[in-house]
């Protein structure tokens, strides 16, 4: 029934017009509405702001349009690279064409790597383990060792170990030593076919990491082995485009076929040299920088020791040791607030000792060692390793982002470690999304089966970037590996200078294919 006969009639005309005229204002303007919040979007995002050239324009044309194709014909497939495990998705990502563009492409500098992670294991076993005077031992556990000694060793300091065998003898006696070899690789790396059965939880991932790092802890610090690596790992990352690495070094004793074994400062000016000698054989490499670490389950009593060895390395090659960082898995070891006396050290004493500290690669929210995102902000760290955890701390992310602190995202570090499954839930995504200073690298490509920095660079752009994320965001994240390296402003200044015009070579290629 009708109440209020005419006027209630007139009023409900007026609802109906109002609605009526909401609908086609609204009709008319969402896509208006929707076109400036795409651009605000676009101009927040990592790398949104740069204008690109003509000829980059063109080149980010061509790479979007097999962007696209890629990820909706996955999304038909339902195999998506990003989102399956990096051992099943790398053979998927070599037939990818964006992967091929990307690894054409100079992405400047690796700013998060470790010593003994940077070179193809088939190296350490075609190559390595066939030199003369190599042995090898096997422990009841099924880790193996080996030594470079003449003459063979008779005892071992290690007393859970077997003999030390001579391998050239080891291999006469083997029916198939491809198998052998392989069984070698396997030790060496963490792939394996069905990783979700090898690795059930984060622990039992950091203790195979653990034991690869103790099986070629004997082939690696043999002294002419030592300078070889260097010089490998700057050739594979040279071959993969980029062109300065910062390494996480721990400097142990390297040894010579005596035994003899060498200091931290001898190590140093290994790396010193090689460096200089291959960028004198390759004119566009910018060189290394070390970043002298420690293990973060060394009792703070230690740590005091190895910031004072910090502090000398740096004053005695202060072009060459970039600062501190203490490594491993972070949720079983100390906290930086456990270490606040070691760390003090240096502001106290008035010394420049710059920090680079890994903190936040957890999954556990509110504990100690989440905290630890806190305290490098607190200890002015010059760069954040991984920075998983920085989306839920949003002050330390406010801070890190006005005093523009970098975090350094691994992605297939962040998957294989078990933090995270899906890279398009890395966390990331909303950091990228919003401009947030950052870089890329890939941490310890070796262990995980990739080479150099493309891969982690494919599972930014496709999986973390998402559809649109183009050209501007590669651009950008090429640009701050630069710009927050520990590079002095002169050398800054050159790398870039030589990175742009590789730049410039590249998108003439793109554009034009
Ligand atoms: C082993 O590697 C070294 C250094 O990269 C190289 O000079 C040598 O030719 C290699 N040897 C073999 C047998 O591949
Ligand atoms: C040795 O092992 C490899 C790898 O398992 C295999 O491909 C090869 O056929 C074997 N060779 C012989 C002679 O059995
Ligand atoms: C490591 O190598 C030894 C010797 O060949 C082998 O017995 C063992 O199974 C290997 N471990 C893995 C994980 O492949
Ligand atoms: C961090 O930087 C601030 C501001 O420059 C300074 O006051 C503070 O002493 C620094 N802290 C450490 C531990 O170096
Ligand atoms: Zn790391």
């Amino acid at each position: 029934m009708l109440a209020g006969g005419s006027s209630g009639r007139a009023a409900l005309l007026a609802l109906l017009l109002a609605v009526a005229l909401s609908c086609v204002c609204s009709a008319v303007s969402i896509d208006e509405a929707r076109k400036q919040l795409f651009a605000r979007e676009k101009m927040m995002r990592l790398g949104g702001q740069l204008l690109l050239r003509k000829e980059e324009e063109e080149a980010n044309g061509k790479l979007m349009t097999l962007k696209k194709a890629e990820i909706t014909k996955a999304m038909e497939t339902q195999k998506f690279p990003p989102s399956m495990h990096f051992f099943r998705a790398k053979e998927l990502i070599e037939q990818s064409e964006v992967f091929h563009i990307l690894k054409k492409m100079p992405k400047g500098a690796a700013l998060h790597l470790h010593d003994f992670g940077t070179v193809d294991v088939d190296w350490l076993v075609k190559n390595v383990t066939y030199r003369p005077h190599c042995h090898i031992c096997f422990t009841p556990r099924g880790t193996l060792q080996f030594t470079f000694a003449h003459p063979t060793p008779s005892s071992l300091k290690q007393d859970y170990c077997s003999k030390w065998i001579l391998l050239k003898n080891y291999r006469r006696n083997l029916k198939n030593v491809t198998e052998f070899d392989n069984s070698l690789i396997r030790n060496f790396t963490l792939v394996t076919k069905n990783p979700e059965l090898a690795y059930q939880d984060q622990s039992a991932i950091w203790a195979k990491f653990d034991s690869i790092f103790q099986a070629i802890s004997g082939l690696v610090h043999y002294a002419p082995v030592f300078r070889d690596y260097i010089s490998r790992s700057l050739e594979e990352f040279y071959l993969d485009k980029v062109i300065y690495l910062e390494l996480r070094v721990l400097l142990l004793p390297v040894y010579e076929l005596n035994g003899k074994t060498h200091d931290q400062e001898w190590s140093v000016r290994a790396y010193q040299e090689v460096a200089a000698q291959f960028a004198k054989d390759h004119p566009e490499f910018m060189g290394l920088k070390l970043i002298y670490s420690d293990h973060r389950t060394k009792d703070p009593a230690l740590i005091k020791a190895s910031v004072r060895m910090a502090m000398e390395l740096r004053r005695a090659f202060p072009d060459m040791v970039a600062g501190f960082d203490l490594v491993g898995h972070e949720d079983t070891g100390h906290t930086l607030y456990d270490y606040q006396e070691a760390l003090l050290i240096p502001s106290l004493e008035g010394v420049t000792l710059p920090y680079f500290f890994h903190a936040g690669e957890t999954d556990w929210r509110g504990t100690s060692v989440d905290n630890n995102l806190l305290d490098a902000l607190i200890l002015n760290s010059t760069r954040i390793g991984h920075g998983f955890a920085l989306s839920k701390h949003p002050a330390v992310m406010e801070d890190l982002r006005q005093r523009d602190v970098p975090i350094e995202v691994c992605p297939v570090s962040n998957q294989v470690l078990k933090l995270v499954s899906d890279l398009r839930n890395h966390p990331a995504v909303a950091l990228l999304a919003t401009g947030h200073p950052m870089v890329i690298s890939s941490d310890d490509p070796a262990f995980f089966g990739a080479k150099g920095l493309t891969y982690d660079f494919y599972e930014v752009f496709m999986g973390i970037g998402g559809m649109d994320t183009d050209l501007r965001t590669l651009k950008q994240l090429a640009i701050n590996s630069f710009k927050y390296s520990a590079l002095l402003p002169s050398e800054k200044k050159n790398a870039l200078w030589t990175w742009e015009k590789a730049w410039n070579t590249f998108i003439g290629e793109l554009a034009k294919t």
